[in-house]
């Protein structure tokens, strides 16, 4: 019996999108040494009990199903990855896939980040003086940081736990305030519940310190200090030629340069980097807030990943952003389809895991590039819709995919026209 990943080892799959849902899981058991259980999880669309979803939030009344597919042909510093992703967006997990084969033939993703340290604000008002009151809170750093360790010898022991801080002082419109910066390393957690008590913990000894008044403690979703960097070279030929190589170079100058660009490239990579965090059970909330927030961090609000010609005429890529995701806590363990989505990932750490979030997010940038700088993004994307607006019209099985292909190629993708075709290959019949 197959317990462990050891039979498949390559995400390259060929006509893995032609197969039915039932095949594919079938290559995904063995790649990733799913269960029978796990198998049968993912085959019932109703997986997430009610008992569970009433215990995750408040109010339950149903849960809310949304697809899940698999990203493949990725490689990242060497190692083979399938990529489960969660998205409502037709075309998003195609273009992944297509994205990571053109990189493949560059060799791959390359990766790396920081250490996973996230940052907690503590906020101090009504100071006397700011510059008095910042003295006063460094020159007790070490006290405040045993404080703040306490609250989470787990986390001590697996090595992390609030390593430094900082302070600020911020003028605002209502004063002065200090604003202290707890770092703390979070390991393999996202680190939301570990910091927010940590900076609640320590902030009666602040507020004795300066003299002031507390009033917000809470993890900084700007987490710049936890950061994950991807980058690649795909060859010329991979990505249409030269002119298609200048089309992405020029798209990524004008991102660079006009925030309105950068808004719409940073959600084409986002849409990948989200069904990933959506799909593994983590805040993607966090995700977007933190990659926004880095892209206006230096300045106005520009894209998060470059791409330029070489001076060989190939493409070059790279992304960096803040990744504060987690392997433990949330929903990532009691979401019973987001633990199967992490053991087909199969990252070990969360630093393994943010690493291969910039790459998929790095991949469908790419995608997305190449086709506004070729053909144009509808082609594509119109064809995956089609099939969507078919299900609308009321088409089943084989029908869907004569309906969509009939749409598309008079090029009028509407419900109205998807029923009209519709019923005239059912009188047919
Ligand atoms: C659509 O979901 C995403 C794109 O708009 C991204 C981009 O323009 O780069 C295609």
């Amino acid at each position: 019996m197959l317990s462990d990943r050891n039979m498949a080892t390559s995400s390259v799959i060929s006509g893995f999108y032609k197969l039915q849902p039932k095949e594919r899981l079938a290559i995904i058991k063995d790649f990733a040494g799913l269960t029978e259980d796990e198998v049968r999880l993912l085959e019932n669309t109703g997986s997430l009990p009610i008992d569970v979803a009433d215990h995750m939030v408040e109010n339950v009344i149903g849960v809310f199903p949304e697809p899940m597919g698999i990203g493949v042909n990725f490689q990242i510093n060497g190692k083979d990855y399938l990529i489960p992703m969660a998205t409502e967006e037709p075309s998003v997990i195609a273009a992944a896939s297509y994205a990571a084969k053109m990189v493949r033939d560059g060799g791959g993703f390359h990766t790396s980040s920081t250490a996973p340290v996230m940052i907690g604000q503590i906020q101090v008002v009504k100071i006397k003086d700011g510059e008095t009151a910042k003295k006063q809170v460094l020159d007790a750093k070490v006290g405040i940081l045993k404080k703040a360790n306490d609250q989470d010898p787990v986390l001590n022991s697996f090595g992390g736990g609030a390593k430094d801080l900082d302070a600020r002082v911020i003028e605002t419109t209502m004063g002065q305030m200090l604003i202290v910066h707890l770092f703390v390393d979070c390991r393999d957690a996202m680190g939301a519940n570990a910091v927010n008590t940590m900076a609640e913990a320590v902030s009666p000894m602040i507020e004795q310190l300066t003299g002031g008044h507390v009033y917000l403690r809470i993890i900084s979703n700007l987490a710049v200090k936890r950061l994950a960097k991807a980058w690649c070279t795909v060859p010329k030929e991979a990505v249409g030629g030269e002119t298609v190589v200048d089309g992405i170079s020029y798209a990524s100058a004008f991102a660079a340069a006009d925030p309105y660009r950068a808004a719409t490239h940073n959600k084409g990579a986002m849409n990948g980097i989200i069904a990933v965090v959506l799909a593994t059970g983590n805040d993607h909330r966090a995700i977007e807030a933190g990659g926004h927030a880095y892209a206006a961090f230096n300045g106005p609000y520009t894209s998060f990943s470059k791409w330029v010609k070489n001076k060989n005429g190939d493409l070059e890529g790279s992304i960096e952003l803040p990744m504060a995701v987690g392997l433990i806590g949330g929903a990532v363990k009691t979401h019973p389809i987001a633990r199967i989505a992490m053991k087909i990932l199969n990252v070990k750490s969360a630093n393994e895991f943010g690493e291969v979030l910039a790459a998929v997010g790095l991949a469908q940038n790419l995608a997305a590039l190449r086709a506004l700088s070729s053909e144009g993004i509808q082609r594509g994307h119109m064809s995956l819709h089609a099939r969507n607006i078919a299900v609308t019209a009321g088409a089943k099985d084989a029908m869907i995919d004569l309906v969509a292909e009939r749409m598309v190629k008079e090029r009028k993708v509407r419900v109205d026209r998807a029923k009209e075709i519709l019923d005239e290959l059912c009188t047919k019949q």
